[in-house]
C-alpha cells in the first residue's frame, strides 16, 4: 500500500519536473467558428508563453469557404518572433504585433511563436480566414523581409509616428503590375492616455480586429501623399492602434484586414521613456507657468507693465525657439535657455517701448497677436488631415498668418475689453499647461504641433488627429472656466477705472487719483514726469541718443 503510494508520489513529482522543464508547448486550434462578411475571425484566444520558449500552433481547417488565413500574434511591450515551419530568413517576423500569411492548399502552415525574453508573456492569437476573391494583404510586398507581409510596421521619434504597410495584391493581378486595383485605407484608435496596462492594450487590439469593429471604433487616417505610409503627429504616452484594410476596387465587397499594430510613441519599458519634458529646465518652466498664467488670467490688465513684459517674453521666446531650431541642432535645455534669454530681452524691449511711448493700442497689439497665434494653432490642431493644398508650406503659413492677423485685428478694435480678454485667454491656457502635462492629456500639443510644423522637416505630411479623452475634456473645461472667471474678475476690478494705466513716462499730465488707483504703488517715476514736461523730453532724448 505504502509502496504504491510512494511510487505514485514519485511519478507525480517526476511528471511535474518534466512538465516544468518542457519549454515548448503545442496548441491545436480548430477553425470551425462561423464567419460573416464583417467578421472573418476563425479563432482568437490568449496563450501563456513561458520565458525562453516556443509555442507551436497547429491549425485544423474545418471551413470549406476559405482560401487563405492570416495568422497573427500580439504581445505587450516585448518582442516575439513568429515563423512558419522553418526558422529561416524570409519566413519569420519579429515584433510585438506580427502576422503571417498561409494558403490553405496543400495544408495550412504550422506556426511557431517564440518568446526569447527572460519573462513570461501573454500572447493573443487570432486567425482570420478569407475567400479566394479577397485581396491578399501585403501580397505585393517590395520592402519587408517576408514575401507576403500582412503586418504593419511602426517607427517613431519624438515628433511623429510612421506606419508602413506593404502593397496588397488583387486576385486578378498575379504579377503585381497594376497596384491601383486595390485601395488601402488606414484607421486608428487611441487607447487610454497614460495607461500602459496589458488589459487596455489587448482590449484596444481586439476593438480593431475585424471590419465590424474597425467601422465602429476606428478613425480614418487621410492619405497624406506618402503612398503606403501614414505619418502621424506623436502624442507620447497615448497608445494608438493602427490598422489597414485593403479593398478591391472591382469588387466592393472583397476586402482583407492587415494585422493591427500599436505604438505608444515612446518606450514604456525604459525608465522615463514616456516623459516628454525630461530636463530640469523644461520642468521648472512648465511648473512656473501655473503661477504666471493664473496671475495674468486674474490680474494681467491691472499690472499692465508686467503683462507687457510677459507677453513680450512669450512672443520673443517662441520666435527664437523656432528660429534656433531651424538653423541649429541644439538639445532642448540649451534651446530653451537661449529662447528664454532672448525672450527676456524682447520682453524688456517691449516694456521699454511702452515706457517711452505709452501707446496702449500698439502695446495691446502684441497680446492680441499672441491670442491670434493660439487661435490659428488651435484651428490647425483640430483640422482633419488630407488637405493637399495645405501640405504646401507657402499656402499653410499664409493662411495661418492671415487667420492670426484677422483675429488680432478683430480683438484690437476693442482695445480695453480686448486686453482683458487676451489676458484671461492667454493666462488660462498658460495656467492649464502644467496641469495638462502632469495629467497626461494632450492640450499642450496645440502649440507643440504648430512648432513641429515650423521646425520638423516633412511635417507637412503629418496627420494630426489629436486624441480627445476625458482628461482632455477636464483640462478644456478648466481652461474655459479660468478664462471666463478671469475675464469677469478683471472686468469687475477695472470697472470705473480708466481703460489703461497711464504710461509711466507719458508727457500727458495725469490726475493723481486715478493714477494712484490703477498703477501699483511701486511706480514712482511718473510723479516726476507729471511735474516737468520738458524734463521728460530731455531725458528721453538723452536716452535715445
Ligand atoms: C469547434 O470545434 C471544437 C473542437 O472540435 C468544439 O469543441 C467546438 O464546440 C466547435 N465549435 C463550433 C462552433 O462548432
Ligand atoms: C534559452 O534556452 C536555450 C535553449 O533551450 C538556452 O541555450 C539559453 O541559454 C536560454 N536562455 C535563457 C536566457 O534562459
Ligand atoms: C460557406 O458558405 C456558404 C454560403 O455562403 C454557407 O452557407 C456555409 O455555411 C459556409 N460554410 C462554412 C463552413 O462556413
Ligand atoms: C523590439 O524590436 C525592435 C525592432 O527590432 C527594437 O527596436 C526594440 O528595441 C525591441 N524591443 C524590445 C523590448 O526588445
Ligand atoms: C513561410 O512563409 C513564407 C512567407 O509567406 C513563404 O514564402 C514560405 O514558403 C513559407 N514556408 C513554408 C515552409 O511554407
Ligand atoms: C522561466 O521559466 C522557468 C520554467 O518555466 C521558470 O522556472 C523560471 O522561474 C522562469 N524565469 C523567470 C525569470 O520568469
Ligand atoms: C488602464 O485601463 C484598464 C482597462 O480599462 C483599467 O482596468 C486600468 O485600471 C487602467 N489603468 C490605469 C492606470 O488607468
Ligand atoms: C466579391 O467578393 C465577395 C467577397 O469575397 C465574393 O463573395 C463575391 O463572389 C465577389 N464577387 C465577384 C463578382 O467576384
Amino acid at each position: 500500500m505504502i509502496m504504491t503510494k510512494l511510487v505514485l508520489f514519485i511519478t507525480i513529482i517526476t511528471l511535474k519536473i518534466v512538465l516544468s522543464q518542457t519549454q515548448n508547448a503545442i496548441l491545436t486550434v480548430y477553425l470551425n467558428k462561423s464567419t460573416t462578411w464583417e467578421n472573418k475571425e476563425l479563432y482568437s484566444g490568449f496563450t501563456k508563453l513561458n520565458n525562453n520558449s516556443t509555442l507551436e500552433v497547429d491549425c485544423v481547417n474545418l471551413n470549406s469557404n476559405i482560401s487563405y488565413v492570416i495568422f497573427q500574434a500580439h504581445s505587450h511591450l516585448y518582442n516575439i518572433t513568429l515563423y512558419n515551419n522553418t526558422y529561416v530568413y524570409g519566413s519569420y517576423v519579429k515584433g510585438t504585433n506580427v502576422g503571417l500569411y498561409s494558403s490553405i492548399k496543400p495544408t495550412i502552415d504550422t506556426f511557431f511563436v517564440m518568446n526569447s525574453n527572460a519573462i513570461d508573456l501573454d500572447v493573443y492569437i487570432s486567425i482570420h480566414g478569407y475567400s479566394a476573391k479577397d485581396p491578399t494583404p501585403g501580397g505585393c510586398n517590395a520592402e519587408f523581409s517576408v514575401p507576403i507581409s500582412p503586418f504593419l510596421q511602426t517607427k517613431y521619434n519624438k515628433d511623429y509616428v510612421l506606419v508602413d504597410a506593404a502593397f496588397p495584391q488583387d486576385i486578378l493581378d498575379k504579377n503585381c503590375n497594376s497596384l491601383e486595383r486595390v485601395r488601402v485605407a488606414f484607421y486608428q484608435m487611441y487607447i487610454y492616455e497614460r495607461n500602459f496596462s496589458k488589459e487596455a492594450y489587448f482590449d484596444g487590439i481586439q476593438k480593431m480586429m475585424t471590419m465590424e469593429y474597425i467601422s465602429d471604433n476606428g478613425v480614418f487616417i487621410p492619405d497624406n501623399g506618402l503612398n503606403m505610409r501614414r505619418m502621424l503627429s506623436a502624442y507620447p504616452g497615448t497608445g494608438s492602434i493602427y490598422v489597414a484594410v485593403a479593398f478591391s476596387v472591382a469588387n466592393k465587397s472583397a476586402y482583407s484586414v492587415y494585422v493591427p499594430t500599436v505604438s505608444y510613441a515612446c518606450s514604456p519599458l525604459e525608465e522615463n521613456g514616456c516623459v516628454i519634458f525630461d530636463d530640469a529646465l523644461s520642468q521648472l518652466l512648465c511648473a512656473s507657468l501655473l503661477f504666471i498664467g493664473t496671475f495674468i488670467c486674474y490680474f494681467g490688465h491691472r499690472f499692465f507693465k508686467t503683462e507687457m513684459f510677459l507677453v513680450g517674453l512669450a512672443s520673443g521666446g517662441i520666435v527664437t525657439f523656432i528660429l534656433i531650431s531651424l538653423i541649429a541642432d541644439l538639445n532642448r535645455p540649451a534651446l530653451l535657455g537661449a529662447s528664454l534669454l532672448c525672450g527676456i530681452c524682447f520682453g524688456s524691449m517691449w516694456l521699454l517701448f511702452y515706457w517711452l511711448y505709452g501707446i496702449p493700442l500698439v502695446s495691446v497689439f502684441l497680446a492680441t497677436l499672441n491670442v491670434g497665434f493660439l487661435f490659428s494653432a488651435l484651428i490647425y490642431h483640430g483640422l482633419p488631415g488630407g488637405h493637399r493644398a495645405l501640405e504646401d508650406d507657402a499656402n499653410f503659413w499664409t493662411l495661418f498668418i492671415v487667420l492670426m492677423l484677422l483675429t488680432s485685428l478683430v480683438l484690437v478694435s476693442m482695445t480695453f475689453v480686448s486686453n482683458i480678454l487676451c489676458c484671461s485667454l492667454l493666462g488660462a491656457y498658460a495656467a492649464v499647461y502644467p496641469i495638462d502635462y502632469y495629467l497626461g492629456s494632450n492640450l499642450k500639443y496645440i502649440i507643440i504641433n504648430t512648432v513641429r510644423r515650423a521646425v520638423v522637416p516633412n511635417f507637412n505630411h503629418a496627420v494630426l488627429s489629436p486624441p480627445f479623452e476625458w482628461r482632455d475634456s477636464l483640462v478644456t473645461l478648466l481652461c474655459v472656466g479660468l478664462a471666463i472667471s478671469g475675464f469677469l474678475v478683471q472686468h469687475y476690478q477695472n470697472y470705473g477705472r480708466p481703460p489703461f494705466p497711464p504710461p509711466p513716462r507719458s508727457v500727458r499730465p495725469v490726475p493723481v487719483t486715478i493714477y494712484g488707483a490703477t498703477v501699483p504703488s511701486t511706480e514712482r517715476r511718473p510723479v516726476t514726469s507729471r511735474n516737468s514736461r520738458s524734463r521728460v523730453i530731455t531725458e528721453r532724448t538723452a536716452l535715445l541718443a
